[in-house]
């Protein structure tokens, strides 16, 4: 079947708004499609050929950010401070597990979320659900939850000052590995985490002297002072990405060119529908959910499909199944994979299925839960031979009680101190940087056991 930008348009759509007025709509695609890209192609082909190291077990996928950018958390201190967690994270993997980490972002145009219900109520009041920023509002007022348009246009101006300001810091010296000691937050420091990481900082800042004593300097070796970062979303809200797809002049190819990577959720997977028929057509690299739910024939059939020619780096199979739920869903999932000969990069988000209401009423994730999963993910690859790839955390730098658990001990009668989040509870710094020495033990085992040792 032919494809085209807009070929979704006659497929089933599932997690579509209601807009009142549809023509306004259509106006500010018009205009969205006048607009420059935010990414290029070429970028995403890098990044494309990265991710193909990792589903080749040579490098390591660490994607993170907001479950929900919002427009009231835009300053240029919070973009800051979740660059400056995932680049600290990263130092930890890379040095703590030995292995290059290819770094991802949920960022930069992280604003439309599908919903379980399409309607919130509280007492007796129920209106239109909450469906990110670039929709309609959150508060809980009729007007705020109308669908309004002008909400895309406000999503591309931010997510467009927000890439250029991660550009600015990821080429601009910022991320250079010299600065690892000066990446300390201020509450991090003083956290368990914090300690931890100053004395790997320390070790780094030690190589990194040695280094330079054997001549290898940021000058000669131009990896040590800029580093690779790129930017993805769940490509839900078709309207808007179709706006951005352009065709690359010197492939002839169609790129979404929103974020370099973009995934499909785990509620519009739907073979037949609008969403899979989209990402079919753009050769960015994908995503897409794998939920319990998942059969292993729709598995295969959707590898297929979005990826004909078996490309390694282009298809990343988010697990998000719950602690509980690893054992009897991935391997089976894996053996069709293995069987089927498709490649592709295992990454394990460790949230989504380990979502609970506490005690006092709000959504968050035990910590231990989290850890659990992403054990599980990486004892099954152990077990069936395949590459654990990849990690996909909900995160904020900001010191948020969202996540129960970890050093700092979130207890249920924190989460109400400093709950920010729009949409699903994230990890703060100190539990993220927690959770990523955790995992470079983890990568270390599977690395000393594919060198032959026993662990
Ligand atoms: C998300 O990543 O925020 C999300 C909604 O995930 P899922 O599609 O896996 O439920
Ligand atoms: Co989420």
């Amino acid at each position: 079947m032919a494809w085209s930008p807009e070929s979704w348009r006659s497929k089933p759509i599932l997690q579509l708004p209601t807009y009142p007025d549809t023509e306004a709509l259509a106006a500010v695609e018009n205009r969205l499609r006048t607009h420059p890209p935010l990414v290029f192609a070429g970028e995403a082909r890098n990044l494309m050929s990265n991710l193909a190291q990792v589903s080749e077990g040579k490098a390591f996928l660490l994607q993170g950010g907001d479950c929900a950018e919002s427009f009231a958390e835009f300053h240029a201190d919070n973009i800051r401070d979740t660059l400056r967690v995932l680049l600290q994270m990263a130092v930890v993997l890379t040095f703590g597990g030995a292995v290059p980490v290819v770094k991802v972002g949920r960022i930069a145009g992280q604003f439309a979320k599908p919903r379980s219900d399409d309607f919130e109520t509280r007492g007796d009041v129920s209106l239109p659900s909450y469906r990110g920023d670039n929709i309609n509002g959150i508060e809980f007022t009729p007007e705020a939850r109308i669908p309004d348009p002008a909400r895309l246009m406000e999503g591309y101006g931010q997510s467009a000052a927000t890439l250029n300001l991660l550009r600015a810091f990821t080429s601009g010296g910022y991320a250079d590995l010299h600065n690892v000691n000066r990446w300390m937050l201020g509450f991090i420091d003083k956290s368990p985490a914090g300690e931890q990481f100053r004395g790997l900082a320390q070790r780094v800042s030690e190589a990194l002297d040695f280094m330079r004593a054997c001549g290898i300097t940021p000058e000669s070796v131009p990896q040590l002072r800029a580093t690779d970062f790129y930017t993805s979303h769940e490509a839900l809200f078709l309207g808007y990405e179709q706006a951005l797809t352009r065709v690359d002049s010197t492939s002839g190819d169609w790129y979404d060119t929103s974020a370099h990577m973009v995934w499909i959720g785990d509620r519009t997977r739907q073979l037949d529908g609008a969403h899979v028929e989209f990402c079919r057509g753009i050769k960015n690299p994908l995503g897409f959910k794998c939920g319990p739910s998942i059969t292993n024939d729709g598995l295969a059939r959707l590898c297929e499909t979005l990826n004909p020619d078996n490309l390694p780096g282009r298809i990343t199979l988010i697990c998000r199944f719950g602690a509980d739920k690893v054992e009897e869903t991935l391997p089976r999932l894996i053996r069709v994979i293995k069987r089927e000969g498709f490649k592709v990069v295992w990454s394990c988000d460790p949230m989504h299925g380990n979502t609970v209401k506490s005690g006092t009423g709000y959504k968050t994730r035990p910590f231990d839960r989290i850890l659990a999963e992403t054990r599980a993910f990486f004892d099954v690859h152990r077990a069936e031979g395949t590459h654990a790839g990849g990690v996909h955390f909900e995160m904020t730098g900001q010191n948020v009680t969202e996540c129960l658990g970890g050093a700092q001990e979130i207890s249920e009668e924190d989460l109400e101190k400093r709950y920010h989040t729009h949409c699903d509870p994230r990890l703060n710094a100190s539990q993220s940087i927690e959770l990523a020495f955790l995992l470079a033990e983890s990568i270390r085992a599977e690395r000393m056991k594919d060198a032959g040792f026993s662990v």
